[in-house]
């Protein structure tokens, strides 16, 4: 019989996304060999979920849950897509909101609310789950309910006494933290779990860590980022406990939909193109994106993009600092995003002051973001931590070459060109430092502009390099079998 595993996550594509986790959760499970794991995923019915997926959902069933003494309503609805089969847990008091995150205690008690509604939900649907993945801190208190209540055979026989459960690290920096007596009167869970060892860190309750210490096995996004939380500049002072559980910790890289990201199929580009003939065909996107976008049509400009979250773990901050440089004559900088209000501004700057070369697309456009992928010569992702990073993943398979510090999984995907060896996908720096980034964004210009062959090159081995989710899935089914 086929191993049953449940996802439990705060986001998942195509419902609803803010960030990289919902990449992963809903691509995933589509990678896992159909026979032996049987992979749903659960997440919650947001009111913001379009209306065309809303409208597929059907519902399940209802019933009442207990959460710090009150008896709250969970509805149960279901669809499948693309053979998988998605749960969803409609509340409206939680899941109305315009935002999915919104403001701190109430986010504490939304997926406080959500961790025990999914647990009860697979005894009402009846699905006995082998292994439970959480992924990140809104999940967190899955493993900790489930050690500390669900566990009990006086409360729901042995149902829950087998499952095994799993957390994912998909950002450290985000642990649901705030101060111990709010967090015990919103969760229902006892003075007794908020001490060192358990829920507490620096005087405060904190979900992730309640994961990371009742969880069976950690797992996060690249081994490079695994190892990096072992120590305290990447740690976000959960680095000791990270290290005590060393040997339940495993990096397994993320991929990304394939099927998705395909140049040769994708049905955004203006142009299709592949390994055969990218050379000749690829600059057509240049060319069409320059014309909508408004920038000088030059199939030849060395056109870089960025799309990201404009914060400060991006390294916005070293673009600040030496944007100026970056944005010279022979250079076309394409931005998608939005973040910060001093990032998001820094752009419309730079756009309004030369409107020829910077294009400041301050949005989320699924699209826009496919013909940039396929349009650039080049992309910038210099950030200060990447857990693992994904669009470094969909440039190489576009052909686009990544520049990138040499952190988490950045450092484990991109491998930088050696001029000497003629080896490498990309171009990468060492130091979270301003001028070693634009030394190397002026060193990749070098060759694209002087060694066309060379760059052709390069171009050719990030576009054969494998990063479809196959390889990664394998490993967490390896996992799956040793708990
Ligand atoms: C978070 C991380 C990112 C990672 C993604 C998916 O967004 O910041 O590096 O790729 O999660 O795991």
């Amino acid at each position: 019989m086929a191993k049953k595993v449940i996802f439990a996550a705060s986001e998942a594509v195509p419902f609803i996304k803010t960030g990289g986790l919902a990449d992963v959760v809903g691509s995933l499970p589509k990678a896992f060999d159909k026979e032996k794991y049987d992979v749903r995923v659960i997440l919650p019915k947001y009111r913001i979920i379009p209306e065309r997926y809303q409208s597929q959902m059907e519902y399940v069933m209802n019933f009442y849950i207990e959460l710090a003494g009150k008896w709250v309503y969970v509805g149960v609805f279901q669809m499948q897509l693309d053979g998988i089969t998605f749960y969803f847990i409609d509340n409206e008091y939680y899941f109305s909101g315009d935002r999915i995150y919104e403001d701190g205690l109430w986010d504490l008690e939304k997926f406080a609310y959500f961790s025990k509604a999914c647990l009860n939900t697979l005894s009402a649907i009846d699905f006995k789950a082998d292994i439970i993945h959480c992924h990140d801190w809104q999940t967190g208190l899955i493993p900790v309910y489930l050690k500390n209540e669900y566990w009990n055979p006086n409360n729901y026989g042995d149902f829950y006494q087998n499952m095994k459960t799993v957390i994912t690290i998909h950002n450290l920096k985000f642990q649901g933290r705030w101060n111990i007596d709010d967090m015990m009167r919103i969760t229902g869970l006892g003075a007794y779990l908020f001490t060192s060892d358990k829920l507490e860190s620096y005087q405060a309750g904190n979900y992730l860590k309640g994961g990371l210490v009742y969880a069976d096995w950690i797992t996060t996004v690249s081994s490079v980022y695994a190892d990096e939380i072992k120590y305290p500049f990447y740690g976000e002072g959960l680095d000791g406990l990270i290290r005590a559980r060393a040997n339940n910790l495993t990096g397994i890289v993320n991929g990304i939909d394939y099927d998705e990201w395909d140049p040769e199929k994708d049905p955004m580009l203006i142009q299709n193109y592949g390994i055969g003939n990218f050379a000749e065909e690829k600059v057509k996107n240049k060319t069409a994106l320059q014309e909508e976008l408004g920038l000088t049509v030059d199939g030849d400009r060395f056109m870089i993009g960025l799309i990201s979250r404009l914060t400060d773990q991006k390294g916005m901050d070293l673009i600040d600092c030496v944007i100026e440089q970056i944005c010279s004559e022979d250079v076309q900088l394409v931005v998608l995003g939005t973040g910060e209000a001093r990032y998001e501004n820094l752009f419309r700057y730079y756009e309004w002051k030369y409107h020829d070369r910077v294009s400041a697309n301050i949005m989320y456009d699924n699209t826009r973001s496919h013909r940039i992928y396929a349009a650039c010569d080049a992309f910038l992702m210099p950030s200060l931590f990447e857990p693992c990073g994904l669009s470094q993943l969909m440039s190489l398979r576009y052909g686009t070459l990544p520049i990138v510090r040499e952190t988490g999984g950045l450092k484990e995907t991109v491998e930088p060109y050696n001029e000497y060896e003629n080896t490498g996908t990309g171009f990468s720096f060492a130091n979270y430092n301003a001028h070693d980034m634009l030394h190397t964004i002026e060193y990749a210009k070098g060759i694209y502009y002087n060694r066309k062959k060379d760059w052709n090159g390069i171009v050719k081995r990030a576009m054969a390099s494998d990063f479809s989710w196959a390889a990664s899935a394998r490993k967490y089914e390896a996992l799956y079998e040793q708990l």
